[in-house]
């Protein structure tokens, strides 16, 4: 362990006074007009002016025909999942799930909320191994997972960190297999990815998507999120099955399965108040990517990568790895990890740890879903066909694994839009120390 605040490489630098956050909301005042208007007319509840504002305005904005507000974004995912399974297999018995006895292909490196809704429903998650581009799934393991397993009708997408996936070719795949599309754009609403000549906004990329305004999201209602779609119907039965499902008759009468997932206006006012400033918040999360890109290039450091010529990202983290040959002694256990400082090298543990004792927050990259305990029997397809089994008692090495690479390599910056270009040079510098 090193001793930060008083190790010669950082001399002359001071914690940070106020904590330097990871992504923390970002209120403007509008939020409060609105929240105060649902109270003064008391539209305390699921229904309300604020709701049917914020699903006009997002559904406005990315381009899709209908948008049904809920209470996060994982509600979203679920609702997306389920009526992807019962398209694909039919309506479930109440005590079932609507994939019960089906496969689908999941992107790995993602938050586990875009993939748990495939175990909700029953189903078995395949992970899908990462593209180094971009960090999202790869297209070519996409492939060599439908030739292991031709029957899969069913692709869950993440966009991780904001940065679009390669969605032309997993769109062209999935058409090819007659695969249906979840997208999981919660990360990443307001990027933009060039598909056949159109720039398209991530959240009307896939057939059932989802976005989020979690707390810590490019714009927030302190919790929420939305499905999004061009098909009334789905549209309906979504809005249907958040609200418990309830029929038309005077009594509560049930034909489906139901859930309490509809927003609260109160929390649809904040999002209200938020959505004027989305692309101002683009504007300076991009701007702190670009500063970091500038401070750490004299580092053996990569920034995460986006295609430059198909999409712009809405720059929501600002992320690094650590090259291979710059990399210090560092392992990780179940739920620790020892890292050990070496002039001229450092790792994801002893920065994090740095900047912690600086008072600034970053996050290791999200570790992979097929490393993760609960999902280590789960299929895993890498671009050289089946992840599992691979190690071998008689010879090194164990086939690639993109995603497992970049979480051990890598990790997740300081990315508040509120932090300052000096603030910003200070963590800068603090990198560099590392280093040293
Ligand atoms: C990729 C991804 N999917 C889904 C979610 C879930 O969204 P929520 O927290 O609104 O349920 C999150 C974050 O919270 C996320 O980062």
């Amino acid at each position: 362990m090193r001793d930060f605040l008083h190790d010669p490489a950082f001399a002359g630098m001071e914690p940070f006074s106020s904590k330097l956050w990871l992504a923390s909301p970002t209120m403007h005042g509008d939020e409060q007009r609105w929240v105060d208007e649902a109270i003064r007319t008391n539209w305390v509840s699921t229904v309300g002016a604020n709701i049917d504002e914020i699903e006009k305005q997002v559904a406005a904005y990315v381009g899709c025909n209908y948008a049904v507000a809920l209470t996060c974004g994982t509600a979203a995912l679920h609702l997306a999942t389920k009526l992807a399974g019962e398209k694909l297999y039919g309506q479930a018995r109440p005590n079932q799930g609507t994939l019960q006895g089906h496969r689908v292909f999941c992107s790995d490196m993602t938050f586990d909320a875009s993939i748990n809704p495939v175990a909700y429903e029953d189903g078995e998650a395949v992970f899908i191994d990462t593209e180094s581009d971009t960090w999202n799934m790869s297209p070519e393991a996409l492939e060599q997972a439908f030739v292991l397993y031709p029957e899969v009708k069913l692709i869950v997408v993440a966009h991780l960190y904001g940065t679009p996936g390669k969605m032309d070719e997993i769109k062209a795949i999935a058409d090819a297999h007659g695969a249906l599309i979840v997208e999981d754009a919660a990360e990443s609403l307001g990027a933009k990815y060039l598909l056949h000549g159109n720039w398209i906004e991530t959240g009307a990329l896939g057939d059932n998507n989802a976005i989020s305004f979690n707390g810590n999201k490019i714009i927030t209602g302190s919790a929420g999120g939305m499905f999004l779609t061009d098909s009334k119907e789905d549209a309906d039965k979504v809005r249907k099955w958040s609200t418990q499902s309830r029929e038309a008759a005077p009594w509560y009468q049930h034909e489906e399965i139901g859930y309490n997932y509809r927003i609260s206006n109160i929390v649809a006012g904040v999002v209200r108040g938020q959505i004027p400033y989305l692309e101002e918040h683009i504007a300076q999360k991009r701007a702190i990517w670009e500063r970091y890109e500038k401070g750490l290039a004299d580092l053996p450091v990569k920034m995460n990568p986006w295609d430059r010529e198909k999409s712009v990202p809405n720059f929501w983290l600002s992320c690094l790895t650590v090259n291979e040959e710059a990399m210090a002694p560092f392992v990780r256990g179940e739920q620790d990890e020892l890292w050990q400082h070496t002039p001229g090298k450092s790792s994801p543990g002893e920065i994090l740890a740095a900047l912690a004792a600086f008072n600034a927050e970053g996050r290791p990259i999200w570790k992979p879903m097929h490393m993760q305990p609960i999902y280590r029997s789960n299929p895993f397809v890498t671009v050289e066909g089946n992840g599992r089994g691979r190690s071998n008692a008689y010879i090194a090495g164990s086939g690639v694994d993109v995603g497992a690479d970049i979480f051990r390599r890598g990790l997740c910056l300081p990315s508040d839009n509120k932090m300052t270009a000096d603030q910003q040079e200070r963590v800068i510098e603090i990198i560099h120390a590392c280093f040293r």
